[in-house]
C-alpha cells in the first residue's frame, strides 16, 4: 500500500534497475572456505544484479551504510583517498545512486528478511520516503537513533546543538512476518528494582535509541556502543575512516538473523559486517568498489584463521600487477618448503619489504583455478610490520613435480604473483628455474 506521498528529485526518471548482471567467480580462498565470508570488489549495482540468478529472495539480512553525500574525501591509512563521498547534484545524486540499488536489495531479500540502512540527519529524510515507496510504508519497522558517543574538538565547539547521532532505518520485506530475536541489555552493575523486587535476569529489552540509556552506557570495552572513531585504544581499529564498531553490527546481526542465515553488506568498507556475521555463525557477502576496502577486508578477515575470506569477482577478472615478487625457497624439505621474500630481496641487493605491500600469501590453484592460500602474512591493521617469511607449507607433488604460487598484495588493490616450481627426486624437493 502506498503512503500517498511520492518523492521526486532532479534526474529521477533516468533510474534503471538491471535485471541481470555478471556471474560471480571465486578468485581466492583463505581459511575455512565453507564458512568464510565472501568479498567482491565491484560497483554494487552490477554485482548485486549478478547475485539475482542464485540469491533472489534468499538473503536474510542486509546492512547498508552508504556514503551520505557529505562532500568529504575520506583518507586511507598510509595516505591517499579511501573513497569520495560526493555526488553530482548532492542529495539528488545520492537518491539516484541509491534507488536502483535499494530495488535490487528488495529483490534479494528473503520473505522474512530485514534491511537496516545507516544514514545521517540530512540523508535520512529523503531516503525514508524512497524506502517507503520501494518497500511500502507498512514495512517500515523502526527508526533507530544511534548516539555516536562523546564528542570533542571542533564538533563540540560549534555554536549549535552538538551533533551526536546517526539514524538507522529498519525495514522488513513483510510487515508482520520477519526474523527478530529480542535483544536484552544486562542491568547496569548494582541495579535494584524500585521497591527491591526481583529483576528480570535477562536485562532490559533494547529500545530504538542506542548508546544513550543507563544499560547501554554501562557496556564497556568491545561491548561499548561508542563509535570506533572515539575508542582510541580499540584493537578493532582498521584505519578505515568510516568503519563502524562491531558492537553496533552485533546487535543488528543477532536481532535480525539466525545462525546459518545469509547477510549482505553492499557498501561493506572495512568489512565490519562480514567480521561480525562470521563470528556469529552467519554466512556473509560484502561488496565495495574501493581499493582501500579490498586491502582492509583482506587484512582483517583473511588474516584471521578462524574467519577466513573468499575473494570473488563480478565481471572481469582483475589482471595481475607487473611486479613479479622475488621469493627464496629456504629450508626445502621432502615435501614442505619455507618461503622468504625478505631473503630474496636481500640477496638481490634490494631493501626491506616495500611499504606499499600489505600482505603475502602462498598457495595452490584448485581444479577451477581458484587460488587456495596455504600460508599468509599480512601487515596488522591499521599499520604494523609485514613479515616477508612464510611456511613451512606442503608442496602438492604429482608425477614428481609441484608448484606453489606466491601473491603479493598492495595498498592500492594491485595483486602480483610468481609461481615457484619444484621437482622431487630421491625424496628431496628441488626448486626448478623460473620459466
Ligand atoms: C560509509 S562506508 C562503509 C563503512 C562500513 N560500514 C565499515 O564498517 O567499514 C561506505 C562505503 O561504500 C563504498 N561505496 C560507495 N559507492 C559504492 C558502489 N557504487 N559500489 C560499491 N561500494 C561503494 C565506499 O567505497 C565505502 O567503502
Amino acid at each position: 500500500m502506498s503512503s500517498g506521498v511520492r518523492i521526486d528529485w532532479t534526474g529521477r526518471d533516468r533510474a534503471t534497475v538491471p535485471r541481470s548482471g555478471p556471474r560471480w567467480r571465486v578468485l581466492e580462498a583463505f581459511g575455512p572456505r565453507r564458512t568464510a565470508p565472501w568479498f567482491c570488489r565491484a560497483d554494487n549495482l552490477p554485482a548485486m544484479a549478478g547475485l539475482l540468478g542464485d540469491w533472489a529472495g534468499r538473503v536474510d539480512l542486509v546492512y547498508l551504510d552508504p556514503p551520505f553525500g557529505t562532500g568529504r574525501t575520506f583518507p586511507k591509512a598510509g595516505g591517499g583517498p579511501a573513497y569520495r563521498d560526493r555526488f553530482a547534484g548532492g542529495i539528488a545524486g545520492l537518491l539516484s545512486m541509491l534507488e536502483p540499488r535499494l530495488r535490487l536489495v528488495a529483490e534479494l531479500l528473503a520473505p522474512t528478511g530485514s534491511l537496516y540502512v545507516h544514514l545521517d540527519a540530512i540523508a535520512v529524510h529523503p531516503v525514508k520516503l524512497l524506502l517507503d515507496e520501494i518497500f511500502g510504508p507498512a514495512c517500515f519497522q523502526r527508526e533507530i537513533v544511534w548516539r555516536i558517543g562523546w564528542i570533542s574538538g571542533f564538533k563540540s565547539a560549534q555554536r549549535n546543538w552538538v551533533r551526536n547521532h546517526d539514524t538507522i532505518l529498519f525495514y522488513t520485506k513483510d510487515p508482520r512476518r520477519f526474523t527478530f530475536n529480542k535483544i536484552y541489555v544486562p542491568h547496569r552493575p548494582g541495579y535494584r528494582r524500585r521497591g527491591g523486587g526481583r529483576t528480570n535476569a535477562r536485562g532490559v529489552p533494547a529500545g530504538d535509541v542506542w548508546n544513550a540509556g543507563p544499560e547501554d552506557l554501562a557496556l564497556s570495552g568491545s561491548a561499548s556502543l561508542d563509535s570506533i572513531q572515539i575508542k582510541s585504544l580499540s584493537r578493532e581499529k582498521t584505519g578505515f575512516a568510516t568503519q563502524k564498531n562491531e558492537s553496533l553490527l552485533e546487535r543488528i546481526v543477532r536481532a535480525s538473523s539466525n545462525e546459518g542465515d545469509l547477510v549482505l553488506d553492499p557498501f561493506c568498507g572495512s568489512g565490519t559486517t562480514l567480521a561480525v556475521a562470521a563470528r556469529l555463525g552467519r554466512r556473509a557477502i560484502g561488496i565495495d568498489d574501493a581499493s582501500a576496502a579490498a586491502d582492509v577486508v583482506r587484512r582483517r578477515l583473511a588474516a584471521d584463521p578462524s574467519c577466513g575470506l573468499v575473494v570473488a569477482a563480478a565481471g572481469e577478472t582483475p589482471a595481475f600487477g607487473e611486479d613479479r615478487p622475488r621469493v627464496r625457497a629456504a629450508g626445502v624439505g621432502s615435501s614442505t618448503v619455507r618461503l622468504s621474500v625478505t631473503a630474496a630481496r636481500r640477496a638481490a641487493g634490494e631493501g626491506p619489504v616495500p611499504a606499499r605491500w600489505t600482505g603475502i600469501a602462498a598457495g595452490v590453484r584448485d581444479r577451477r583455478g581458484v587460488f587456495v592460500a596455504r600460508a599468509a602474512a599480512f601487515r596488522p591493521l591499521p599499520d604494523g610490520p609485514l613479515d616477508g617469511r612464510l611456511g613451512p607449507l606442503a608442496v602438492p607433488i604429482r608425477d614428481g613435480r609441484g608448484a606453489i604460487e606466491v601473491r603479493v598484495y598492495e595498498r592500492d588493490g594491485a595483486v602480483s604473483a610468481r609461481t615457484l616450481r619444484f621437482e622431487r627426486r630421491d625424496g628431496v624437493l628441488r626448486r626448478l628455474r623460473d620459466r
